[in-house]
């Protein structure tokens, strides 16, 4: 594969749990997940973890993963990689790589609590990496064929090193935009 097969390929596979977040910034509003309750003296999620945003990423990006796979074909040919290059996500990994997104999200959310961090305080390296690594565990149990066939280690590489600066710039874009509080 070629580099920029491996690139794109790494890419597109991983869309499907990096558009989550974003669409739960979105979407984000109303009731929280945790209800309003604590643990000890700290929120359990907080107020930033909602079942509307929840709802809306899971649905963003099993969405996004039904279209990659309906334009795999002509996005091989704009791209000018083989069509092999381009995975296509079978329905328990379109459902897996973003319920495993928010999942990781909300892990990291209940550690930020846990660890005295209010709603919204970074903690940098797991607010990067928290949803990459449940994302691929999750499909990993999921669809562990898939996975092994789709997530090679030059697409996991290039899935480590593109990842936290892909989330900070579409973070900062949210920033920019008014849309996000921070540009975590
Ligand atoms: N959001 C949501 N539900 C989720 C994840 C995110 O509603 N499961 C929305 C919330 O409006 C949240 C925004 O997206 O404020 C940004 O997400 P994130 O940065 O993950 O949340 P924070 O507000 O920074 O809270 P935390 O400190 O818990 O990460
Ligand atoms: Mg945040």
């Amino acid at each position: 594969m070629s580099l920029l097969g491996t690139v794109l390929g790494a890419l597109w596979a991983m869309l499907p749990a990096y558009v989550p977040n974003n669409a739960a910034v979105l979407f984000g509003e109303g009731e929280p997940i945790d209800g309003g309750r604590t643990l000890g003296e700290r929120r359990i999620l907080g107020d930033g973890k909602t079942w509307r945003g929840t709802v809306a990423g899971i649905t963003a990006g099993a969405l996004l993963a039904g279209i990659l796979n309906l334009v795999r074909e002509r996005a091989s040919g704009v791209f000018g990689v083989p069509t092999a290059a381009l995975p296509s996500f079978p329905a328990p990994a379109a459902l897996a790589l973003p319920v495993g997104a928010m999942l990781g999200d909300m892990m990291a959310s209940f550690l930020k609590r846990r660890t005295g961090r209010d709603r919204g305080a970074s903690f940098p390296v797991l607010d990067q990496l928290d949803f990459v690594a449940v994302a691929l565990g999750l499909t990993a149990l999921v669809v562990p064929d898939w996975f092994d066939e789709t997530f090679t280690p030059g697409r996991l590489m290039v899935v480590t090193v593109v990842t936290p600066a892909f989330h900070l710039l579409t973070n900062g874009v949210a920033y920019a935009l008014g849309l996000k509080d921070e540009p975590w």
